[in-house]
């Protein structure tokens, strides 16, 4: 079952560098991520922030995400 990650579409559209990992990850990933866009998801204030299933992730540069996804896939694995 593919684990989600989260983010505000509308926050992220100001963090090229983010939308780009995102994009990536969709591509390595394609089968065991589920990549859900919120137009909020009241983070306002820790732009970028994703959410990895049920966790929290507040101003993640695109090396972390890479590695909160890989970390996150081992543990489902
Ligand atoms: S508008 Fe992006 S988190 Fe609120």
């Amino acid at each position: 079952m593919p684990i989600s990650l989260t983010f505000c579409r509308l926050c992220t559209m100001s963090r090229p560098e983010i939308v780009q990992a995102i994009d990536q990850l969709k591509c390595e990933y394609a089968d065991d991520i589920a990549v859900v866009e919120l137009n909020c998801m009241a983070a306002c204030e820790d732009v970028p922030a994703v959410m990895l299933e049920y966790d929290y992730y507040p101003q993640v540069t695109p090396q972390e995400l890479h590695e909160l996804v890989n970390a996150s896939l081992k543990q489902e694995a």
